[in-house]
């Protein structure tokens, strides 16, 4: 979604540390890019549609002069994708622009008394009623930017964070409900929505509290709350998101990030990780619910089935998106799991929030330590996989599933194994079956272009990763792809089957095996081409992806890896770029 970078300071020029910093960004998926820089007292503004790259290319972004400077990547809401709705927006004298990320719920009201008190308006964007608004303050606070900061945000309504830069050289950010956190080294000072927006610069960082309102006076800041109290808040190192943001021997991150996998799948094992504190809440609670969106909601499903199983423990797994609906009737001494790789999905940090206000206690796992979701926990566990830049999740699922699998081996008191020879012998299953890489673009490479459905075929614990599978072919590679449970095929699905058909059958040899094999005959026999995906070779199948003998609890985290690397490939096949597939953002922070 939007990012936001803001810079003041004698480092370099402003202009070419916003343009890099937005492309270290460009991950979270944007349409229109734009930056402004203050010079001799006048603010400079440049902005197009398109890639990072390119919009510099044609528009020089990187020659406006200037120490101080605030930019943007937008990823349309309000108003279509064009010029004038991209970010920044002036204020009508230009004394002011603002760049914005989130949603301005009363914006029509806003634009509408602005109007009439003189404001014009270029923009059909809610972002632009905050530059409007900021000016009418500033005027009528004789330039104070405090004063100016703290009457605009009293009169916004709905999540949003901002940087605004003014003509006498302060920037200025409010965090309400999105994020925004500060960067400080001896020499700059940044307001990023991402730390990767800094963090070439420094690793120093204060996370901004909902309702922060932050002022940057070149080399100095300072936070008040909205009762224009300074507020102290910490300064944390983010050291581990240092990690490589490069894409390596590797032509995209998505490919890249499936390889490590082998690398990333022990690292949340660390002491920095209390599985015992976040099982005890989940001991103690009468009821569990899991919650996420997308890929982490999959590793939820996955989740449920695993502690009913081994640890006796019932859960609803709601997805984000719906558990507003729920939420309400959370019953006394409930536990919320919530699972987000970003910890800034907006769904997600919805859900929490109403869970929270009806008493309920929130454990999350996540990604990034210091999101918002994790500073709404009581208890977090971190993925500690490094940044995940490919808009698909592939290393961070392998890396909830690992966190999901420990605490299920907690809480069934090892009825379900995990420990660490376990976690070894995986490790070495886990590449055993990244190597099967040339395999299975070889397999992708013999399947028509034109595939129009590919179907997933999974009983019990293979069917979350039916469904992960088929919104990574989605996602990636633009092919309606469904996953099903096998014994649901005669229910309905069925009937779509016909010698056009793809189907991926998960079947490896446990209690589902022979069942699957059932449901594979009957699809074969209505002429569909069927890829078999198990430890064990069966004639039904057309092709066939062997895995290595494993526990049989154990085979979800191998058979998500063949296709994973099944819908990279096919992406490349249809030619589309695999780590920014069209329409999706990483960070889906709006509702
Ligand atoms: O950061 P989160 O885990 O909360 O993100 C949730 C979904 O938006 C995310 O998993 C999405 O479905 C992925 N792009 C799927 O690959």
């Amino acid at each position: 979604m939007c990012s936001i970078i803001g810079y003041s300071g004698k480092l370099i020029s402003a202009a070419p540390l916003l343009v890099e910093s937005l492309k270290k960004m460009e991950y979270r998926g944007y349409d229109s890019v734009g930056i402004a820089t203050l010079n001799d007292g006048n603010i400079l503004v440049s902005k197009g549609v398109g890639k990072v790259a390119e919009v510099d290319k044609e528009m020089d972004l990187n020659k406006l002069p200037g120490q101080i400077g605030i930019g943007h990547t937008r990823w349309a809401t309000h108003g279509s994708v064009n010029d004038k709705n991209a970010h920044p927006h002036y204020s009508c004298s230009s004394n002011i622009a603002v760049v914005h990320n989130g949603i301005i719920e009363n914006y029509q009201e806003l634009k509408t008394e602005l109007t009439r008190d003189g404001h014009t308006f270029k923009s059909q964007t809610d972002s632009e009623v905050i530059a409007h608004l900021l000016e009418k303050c500033y005027q009528e606070s004789d330039s104070n930017v405090k004063e100016t900061m703290m009457k605009t945000c009293q009169a916004l309504k709905g999540s949003f964070a901002f940087v605004a830069i003014f003509e006498n050289g302060i920037i200025a950010g409010a965090r309400f409900d999105e994020p925004l956190i500060v960067g400080i080294s001896d020499s700059a000072l940044f307001l990023s929505s991402d730390v990767l927006g800094f963090l070439k610069y420094t690793d120093k960082s204060v996370f901004l509290d909902n309702g922060d309102i932050v002022i940057i006076d070149h080399n100095t800041y300072r936070i008040f709350d909205l009762n224009k109290r300074i507020v102290a808040r910490p300064i944390t190192q983010v050291a581990w998101e240092l990690g490589s943001t490069e894409k390596g021997k590797y032509a995209h991150h998505t490919i890249k990030e499936i390889h490590e996998q082998s690398l990333t799948l022990l690292k949340p094992f660390q002491e920095f990780n209390d599985f015992q504190n976040f099982c005890e809440f989940i001991r103690d609670a009468s009821n569990v619910y899991i919650t996420g969106s997308g890929t982490s909601y999959n590793c939820g499903l996955l989740g449920k089935q695993l502690l009913s199983k081994f640890a006796k423990i019932k859960t609803e797994v709601i997805m984000s998106s719906e558990f507003q609906y729920y939420s309400d009737s959370l019953e006394p001494n409930s536990v919320v799991i919530a699972i987000s790789q970003s910890g800034e999905t907006a769904d997600v940090l919805h859900s929490v929030k109403k869970a929270k206000e009806n008493g309920a206690k929130i454990l999350s796992i996540v990604n990034v330590p210091t999101s918002s979701l994790a500073r709404m926990s009581d208890s977090i566990l971190t993925l500690n996989c490094g940044p995940e830049i490919g808009v698909a999740a592939t290393k961070s699922f392998m890396g909830q599933l690992m966190l999901i699998y420990k605490i299920v081996n907690i809480l069934s008191s090892g009825q379900m194994p995990f420990d660490k020879f376990n976690q070894r012998n995986l490790l070495m299953m886990v590449k055993k079956v990244l190597n099967s890489d040339g395999i299975i673009q070889n397999l992708v490479s013999s399947l028509d272009t034109n595939i129009k459905d590919i179907y997933i075929l999974g009983r019990s614990i293979h069917y979350p990763i039916a469904l992960e599978g088929s919104l990574k072919i989605k996602e990636l590679a633009y092919i309606h792809a469904e996953g099903i449970a096998a014994g649901e095929l005669k229910h309905g699905p069925l009937a779509l089957i016909d010698k056009e058909s793809v189907v991926v059958v998960l079947n490896p040899t446990d209690e589902t095996y022979q069942d699957v094999i059932s449901s594979s005959n009957e699809i074969k026999s209505r002429g569909a081409y069927i890829i078999g995906i198990s430890n064990k070779k069966n004639e039904v199948y057309d092709r066939f992806v062997e895995l290595p003998d494993v526990d049989s609890y154990l085979y979800p985290i191998l058979e998500i890896i063949p296709l994973q690397l099944m819908s990279y490939y096919l992406a490349l096949k249809k030619q589309v770029d695999p780590d920014y597939p069209r329409n999706l953002a990483k960070s889906v922070t709006v509702k």
